[in-house]
């Protein structure tokens, strides 16, 4: 049974990484692999094709940056040569992405069978443009892998039939695990200093130890298009939170932008205690993980990551489609929008508190086993 899986962005290659992996204990199983290239840096894309072991894509489809529109319309005129060329049983198709989106839907119309991967996620916040990949996703697939109930719960009431909702559990904590070890074996301050946005800066590099500083990682539209909130969250990190304790920034490169368009990757690069640095590497970014005393973040992922790694998460968004980190972390997962007042208010209480580690249910690094079976299992209708 011939497989096409896609990936598309960065969050999507922890996520295909183990899939891929797993189909190797099923020979009835052929599966291919298509990179869309909305990501397309060596930064955003191919190290961690390495890193993670994920063998090179089959097929490169070159789709780049752009508008939605131009990211899905030209994700789907090339998406339909493949299929018509491979006519595969099966297109998987993970997270929330742009390629997601675009693939499930060239998909369906081709009449191939679908597959989403983090199904059933949901934000309630149609101005988040995932939201809407999500949910057309989610329409389409014949089959629905989800990481928790409560994605299942939101499933069944937007009526899909119970036989195609699979509670598989969380794929990306599969890949956490397999690699922790190694992430924690990396040097902390070796780390920061081979990163550094601004290599002139590596003599200022604040004292890193365990427990001893914060991250901030931000991306979303809602933090970063919006010039005034940029400089207010900007102006926050480098003047408050900085002094208190370092603040790793790997910056995401519409962050980046956006930062020098305003004129304030100068000031940042002068602030005490505020390290700037390049779009970190998957061990990277759980090492920092996996010591941090506080993370600020408007990543789902991290905010999955944080949970099991115990690790306190200030989500600096209004909503969230994995409330389940909320409500199993006891609290140390914290929705704080992009207001500097609550976020001060989060940072004193979270900055004391203890680790505390926990993991949801099936949340063990044997998702991707439990896909794989499911879809063996569906090879022997053919
Ligand atoms: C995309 C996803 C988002 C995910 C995020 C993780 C959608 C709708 N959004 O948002 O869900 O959380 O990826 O990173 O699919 N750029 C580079 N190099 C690259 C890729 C992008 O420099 O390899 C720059 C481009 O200038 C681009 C900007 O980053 O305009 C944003 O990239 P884009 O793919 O449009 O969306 P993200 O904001 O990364």
């Amino acid at each position: 049974m011939k497989i096409i899986n896609v990936v598309g962005a960065r969050p999507n290659f922890m996520k295909i990484a183990p899939l891929l992996r797993a189909y190797q204990a099923h020979p009835g199983l052929e599966p291919l692999l298509v990179h869309t290239g909305q990501h397309y840096d060596r930064d955003m894309s191919d190290r961690f094709f390495d890193e993670l072991g994920i063998p090179p894509p089959d097929m490169h489809l070159g789709i780049g940056s752009g508008t939605h529109a131009e990211q899905v319309g030209r994700t789907m005129i090339e998406f339909e040569k493949v299929v018509r060329e491979h006519r595969p049983d099966w297109v998987v198709v993970v997270g929330d992405v742009n390629a997601t989106c675009a693939c499930a839907i060239t998909a369906k119309k081709e009449r191939v069978k679908l597959a989403h991967v983090e199904a059933g996620l949901r934000s309630f916040d149609m101005t988040m443009p995932e939201e809407i990949n999500r949910l057309v996703t989610d329409r389409l697939s014949d089959l629905l892998f989800t990481p928790d109930a409560i994605a299942d719960a939101n499933l069944r009431r937007e009526g899909v039939p119970e036989d195609r909702i699979k509670q598989v559990g969380n794929i990306m904590i599969d890949t956490l695990i397999r690699h922790r070890a190694r992430a924690a074996a990396l040097d902390l301050h070796a780390l920061a200093a081979s990163n550094l946005a601004d290599p002139a800066g590596a003599g200022q590099l604040p004292r890193l130890q365990d427990g001893g500083y914060t991250v901030l990682t931000l991306h979303r539209p809602s933090n970063v298009d919006d010039g005034a909130v940029l400089q207010r969250l900007a102006e926050f990190f480098a003047l408050e939170v900085a002094r208190d304790m370092p603040v790793l920034w790997p910056l995401h490169p519409r962050t980046r932008k956006r930062l020098d368009d305003l004129g304030l990757a100068a000031q940042l690069r002068e602030a005490p205690g505020l390290v700037l640095l390049n779009p970190l590497g998957y061990l990277e970014m759980l090492r920092l993980n996996l010591g941090a005393r506080v993370m600020f973040t408007d990543s789902g992922g991290l905010q999955e990551e944080c949970c099991v790694l115990g690790t306190p998460c200030l989500t600096l968004r209004a909503n969230t489609e994995r409330p389940i980190t909320l409500v199993e972390h006891g609290g140390l997962s914290v929705l704080v929008g992009n207001d500097v007042a609550r976020i001060r208010g989060a940072y004193h209480d979270a900055r004391g508190m203890a680790r505390k580690p926990v993991q949801p249910p099936l949340w063990d690094g044997h998702t991707a086993e439990r896909i794989a079976a499911a879809l063996q299992g569906e090879a022997q209708n053919y």
